[in-house]
């Protein structure tokens, strides 16, 4: 992130901090509670939302050599992400050409892919490389029954990939001026550490909601993350569908009096960018976590969240890991054990029907965005 911009942020910061304010949006905002409860909305949703945005699959070191797979259940349509002979990385459902079958489990390395059922195999770039006894599928061609292919773009470190195999991806047009900032990160560089997949009795908007506001930092996180950041303050700037907002450190503190030319706005912050429509992308002070929501067919009370951290090198001692795993238990304890908890109940008190609409603050600008940048995509067809 260029100098300029960081001193620019952390002033802002400290007009927020010394003036007892946080960046705001004009008026109360609803949301009503069907988005929430509303099997029909969501059936909306995946056919609008889900079906035209990109969606960000993760850093590129997922599958970083050739043969690296990875495969996703719950990504809309079921995925299988693998990096090519040619170091090009690739998407495809997972499904055999024959009935259906995935092709591939979980994710490892893999010379290529054998359908479980009857061994129909395929390489590393989705083509049909054999049919045992071939001979009894006569006018099929095994050049023209290779696995689906969905558009994947990879740049700037970070994987994307549209679940529309008739669709394509125009990722500058996307990202609305984001990309410059993910550039700058250098994400080709990290490593991945550690992943969790997590089922909750939740709708999928919820654990994206929780991140965007800090107005909740004192109360429901006052043994956690509470005494690290400051309570109802955040930075905010919109970039189209997406936006970031940053929570501010109070270690911030620690730079006043010092050159602004040392000033570092990544390691006083947690800065997270809701990278539309379903991913939460933090840049913690040393690390990156990603939380990645989806939706479950037919259950709008349910989601799938799958959390990734990624780290700047190899981890390689003990104290290294130690170190991490103390990161993500401290991700884990705030987001799953306070926010997605409380967010449980909310969900049932939701289906109670005793609620039409919930209320979004002048202090909670990002929270306002996302639920306008919904209204809008879920708008076009
Ligand atoms: S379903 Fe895959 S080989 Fe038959
Ligand atoms: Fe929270």
């Amino acid at each position: 992130m260029e100098q300029a911009v960081q001193i620019a942020r952390i002033k802002k910061a400290y007009e927020c901090i010394d003036n007892d304010q946080t960046t705001t949006t004009p008026g109360v905002k609803r949301v009503p509670v069907a988005a929430y409860t509303d099997l029909e909305w969501q059936n909306r949703e995946l056919n609008t939302v889900f079906k035209h945005q990109p969606l960000f699959m993760g850093l590129s070191c997922v599958i970083a050599e050739p043969g690296d797979y990875v495969t996703l259940e719950h990504s809309i349509k079921p995925l299988l992400m693998v990096r090519g002979d040619d170091d090009i990385a690739r998407a495809f459902i997972n499904m055999c050409s024959h009935r259906g079958a995935p092709v591939a489990q979980g994710c490892g390395r893999a010379a290529g892919f054998t359908c479980p059922y009857h061994a129909w195999s395929y390489d590393r770039a989705g083509s049909l490389k054999s049919i045992p006894d071939q001979r009894n599928f006569p006018g099929i061609e095994p050049q023209e029954h290779g696995l689906i292919p969905l558009p994947l773009v990879e740049r700037h470190g970070m994987i994307w990939v549209l679940p529309d195999p008739g669709g394509e991806i125009d990722l500058d047009t996307h990202l609305e001026g984001l990309q410059d900032e993910m550039q700058d990160y250098q994400l080709q560089n990290y490593v991945h550490y550690e992943s969790r997949v997590l089922h909750r009795d939740i709708n999928w908007k919820m654990p994206i909601d929780t991140f965007l506001e800090s107005y909740h930092f004192a109360t429901l996180h006052r043994d956690t993350v509470g005494p690290i950041f400051y309570s109802n303050l955040c930075l905010f700037e919109g970039h189209g569908l997406h936006h970031w907002m940053a929570a501010v450190r109070k270690s911030i503190e620690t730079l006043r009096g010092k050159p602004e030319a040392e000033w570092d706005f990544v390691k006083h912050t947690a800065i997270s960018y809701q990278l539309f429509p379903n991913t939460m992308f933090t840049m913690q002070a040393d690390h990156v976590e990603t939380w990645r929501v989806f939706p479950v067919k037919n259950r709008v009370d349910q989601c799938v969240i799958y959390f990734d951290c990624y780290v700047p090198e190899p981890v390689t001692t003990e104290k290294s890991k130690k170190y991490w795993d103390a990161n993500i238990d401290l991700a884990i304890r705030t987001v799953d054990d306070e926010d997605i908890a409380i967010q449980t109940d909310m969900e049932r008190n939701f289906l109670s029907g005793s609620m039409t609409e919930v209320l979004i603050g002048q202090n909670e600008p990002a929270l306002a965005h996302f639920h306008q940048s919904l209204k809008l995509a879920m708008a076009e067809k």
